[in-house]
């Protein structure tokens, strides 16, 4: 599909078949192995590599929209109250207003309704795990299910791509988060259907080892991020590597893609920790650099490669933009490596949040 297969103009639908409703959708988060770090210039979040994400059963965000429609003469400004766990959040609101703008063209209807957003996560507050993505996710698909009441000729399959290209223009990543299992985002010339607009559902053969991937988040650090992804995304526009970066996600992709097939789990888990340890070099060799990793996280990712020649174990890590460590592991690994965080890695942590790659 094309950009402009997602406008919707006002002659294509009547607000007076949705005056008023209440909405609800849950979004899970989700963890990229091939990771996307870049986007074109003077574009909102057009990727320059292709990505591949897991998205994580039981690390979610919940969403209700409740709207009714304003009443004439109307107000050309958005009308959104918003609520985190309840209470307003002056910066999420305004993320939210700055998310309507870039849709507006999309959803024409925006302007002619007043909005309470009331937002959660299932996971602690400030934990460390971005909730962009879900919360981006699950807004885009409650936005959604109410144009489908305005527009309900409006095909599944539809209604999941703009909803995907909706979340996109919130946050890059979220676009992948609308759906569950693997989901690719990107032009990737090797995958099917890949495009910049919206993520799909990943087309191709998965070996079953790859079923119900245990995913547990280490959080090492807590304070908010120093550096937004959105300063990072820029830096990679006159990074001296950037180039090379690309070429090489791409590259990795296409591993992945016979790795998924073949189910060669030791050569997953080296790509993923190549592609987390490359986000981490790009941004501590950009101009200015970071660095998101604490010492703790290079003490556990010593002991995950120590615990590997030990005990031959199949367990890996990736990370994030930030200071805590992704282990991914088979289901049939739980219990001995979820004895091992325990007795080992539990000091170096703040807590720990299992999850579900589904
Ligand atoms: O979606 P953004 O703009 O927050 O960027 C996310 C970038 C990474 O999380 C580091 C990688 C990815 O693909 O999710």
């Amino acid at each position: 599909m094309k950009e402009k297969d997602f406008f919707l103009h006002k002659n294509q639908y009547a607000i007076s078949n949705n005056k008023e409703g209440e909405v609800f959708k849950r979004s899970s988060s989700n963890i990229a192995l091939i990771k996307y770090w870049g986007k074109k210039t003077n574009t909102l979040q057009i990727p320059l590599n292709s990505s591949i994400s897991f998205s994580l059963e039981k690390v979610f965000t919940g969403t209700k929209l409740r709207y009714h429609v304003k009443t004439p003469p109307y107000k050309k400004n958005f009308s959104v109250k918003f609520f985190f766990f309840g209470k307003k959040k002056f910066i999420f609101w305004k993320k939210i207003l700055v998310f309507f703008y870039r849709i507006s063209s999309y959803c024409s209807y925006l302007r002619d309704y007043h909005f309470t957003i009331e937002t959660y996560n299932n996971f602690p507050h400030s934990s460390g795990i971005a909730s962009s993505a879900s919360f981006m996710s699950s807004l885009a698909l409650c936005i959604m299910e109410m144009e489908k009441q305005l527009v309900p000729s409006l095909t599944h399959s539809f209604f999941l791509k703009k909803a995907s290209f909706l979340a996109r223009l919130g946050s890059g990543s979220a676009c992948r988060s609308v759906y569950p299992g693997l989901v690719v985002w990107g032009n990737h010339k090797s995958i099917i259907g890949s495009n910049n607009l919206y993520a799909i559902p990943y087309p191709y053969k998965i070996h079953s080892i790859f079923q119900n991937l245990i995913d547990t988040i280490l959080i090492i650090d807590e304070t908010p991020k120093k550096i937004l992804s959105t300063q990072g995304h820029q830096l990679m526009n006159t990074h001296p590597y950037a180039k090379e970066r690309f070429k090489c996600a791409n590259k990795n992709m296409d591993c992945m893609i016979s790795i998924l097939e073949m189910g060669d789990f030791q050569e997953f888990g080296k790509l993923i920790e190549h592609e987390a340890l490359t986000l981490h070099a790009m941004i501590m060799t950009s101009n200015p650099y970071f660095l998101w990793m604490k010492p703790n996280t290079v003490q556990i990712i010593h002991m995950v490669w120590d615990l590997r020649i030990q005990s031959k174990k199949n367990v890996y890590f990736t990370l994030d933009a930030g200071a805590n460590i992704h282990l991914l592991y088979p289901m049939n690994e739980r219990l001995f490596i979820g004895k091992w965080i325990k007795h080992d890695l539990m000091f170096y942590c703040k807590k720990i949040i299992e999850s579900i790659c589904f």
